[in-house]
């Protein structure tokens, strides 16, 4: 290691290490055991192999990694690596050719950048996260122009068919298709209501309260919605502070993500309902840290598809067949959570399958 400054070798920040042209450890810098964890005696003449994941050393990353850099003159690497005692952190590696008397040589600098990645991610998923919510945002706008503009029509129309059933009210057959029309108003109606609520356009009357009591309160009629081939399980963090929300509109939220449930795992496997206190970002809210009263509704059903998370909370968005599903059920739930002041999340649930969280402001 003559090539390197001495106040080089003696860094701990980083590990130095020479290989031989095979790949095997001839020596290193004061930085191994800090990076590494090991001694220089227990390291020399090992294989580079050592310090990578069992699933890279099986495929034979560092030998590749070498032999690139013997043919190349530079490599650079960031992967996970494993300290002596095990550990994983998440490693930059430069490698670097150098000639020796004795043969060509690799020189290898290794910095823990674990912290500087985790960083990263973290940046990184909030702005896809910032994105995601100003596409809602948007589609939002449109939807709750649409939604006044459909519910004005179909309030002319409804009166009119009430007009109408009173003058022709003795005809079987006319008041029968008067009857159709009036069932499609109402069902239209309700979906413009629900894209109202995704629109953030709904009148919310929030009152203090306290979710774990609302739970509780509910737990009859989830177990009626889930059925009796679906076990559904509540569990409750103590002292949850109490927020400030729409109470039926949150009934309203959660029954639609129970049904989603049923529906996903076809009315057999496991639900679990959670509620803790949560500190996250709020995309929607301005970037706002929480705390928020997070409520999770999480399954044992197949999932949600990483392909298809981005648009499950957008209206209209469904796989399920004609009749069987709107689209609108996690869109309500959506600008509900947005215009109480929180948010809605997809994640995977501990039982395997999804997870919708509901996040909603702890109340001032
Ligand atoms: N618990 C869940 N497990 C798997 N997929 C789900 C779950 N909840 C929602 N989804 C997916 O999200 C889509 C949209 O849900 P939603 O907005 O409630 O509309 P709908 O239920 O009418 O399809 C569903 O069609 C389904 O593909
Ligand atoms: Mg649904």
């Amino acid at each position: 290691m003559a090539a390197l400054a001495e106040d080089v070798l003696k860094l701990h920040c980083c590990a130095i290490l020479q290989l031989d042209s095979d790949g095997r450890v001839l020596g290193g810098n004061a930085g191994v055991a800090a990076v590494l964890g090991y001694t220089i005696e227990e390291i020399r003449g090992q294989p580079f192999s050592l310090l990578f994941s069992a699933a890279d050393a099986q495929r034979g990353v560092a030998e590749q990694a070498v032999a690139r850099t013997l043919e190349q003159g530079i490599e650079q690497l960031s992967l996970a690596m494993v300290r002596s005692d095990g550990v994983r952190f998440r490693a930059s590696a430069m490698l670097e050719r150098v000639f020796d008397p004795a043969g060509s040589r690799v020189l290898v600098l290794i910095r823990d950048i674990t912290e500087i990645f985790q960083t990263q991610k973290r940046v990184r998923e909030a702005q896809e996260i910032a994105l995601r919510a100003q596409r809602l945002d948007a589609v939002g706008k449109l939807t709750l122009g649409l939604s006044h503009d459909f519910n004005n029509l179909l309030s002319v129309i409804g009166n009119s068919l009430d007009m109408l059933s009173l003058r022709r009210s003795g005809d079987e057959s006319v008041r029968r298709i008067l009857d159709i029309a009036h069932r499609a108003v109402e069902r239209g109606t309700q979906l413009t209501r629900q894209m109202l609520a995704f629109g953030r356009g709904q009148t919310l009357v929030p009152q203090l309260s306290r979710v774990d009591d609302l739970l509780t309160a509910s737990l009859e009629l989830y177990r009626r919605v889930c059925g009796e081939t679906i076990e559904l399980e509540i569990e409750l963090a103590a002292d949850l502070p109490p927020i400030s929300v729409d109470v039926g509109q949150l009934e309203a939220a959660l029954l639609n993500l129970l049904s989603n449930s049923r529906d996903a795992m076809h009315g057999v496997g496991k639900v679990l309902v959670c509620a803790r206190l949560e500190t996250i970002i709020v995309p929607s809210g301005g970037g706002e840290r929480g705390p928020f009263v997070s409520i999770c509704v999480g399954d044992s059903g197949p999932g949600i598809q990483a392909e298809i998370q981005e648009s499950v909370f957008e209206p209209f968005f469904t796989t399920k067949s004609v009749g069987d599903g709107s689209g609108l059920g996690l869109s309500q739930v959506y600008g509900f959570a947005a215009q109480s002041g929180g948010t809605a999340m997809i994640g995977t649930s501990p039982l395997g399958g999804a997870a919708v969280s509901l996040y909603f402001p702890v109340a001032a």
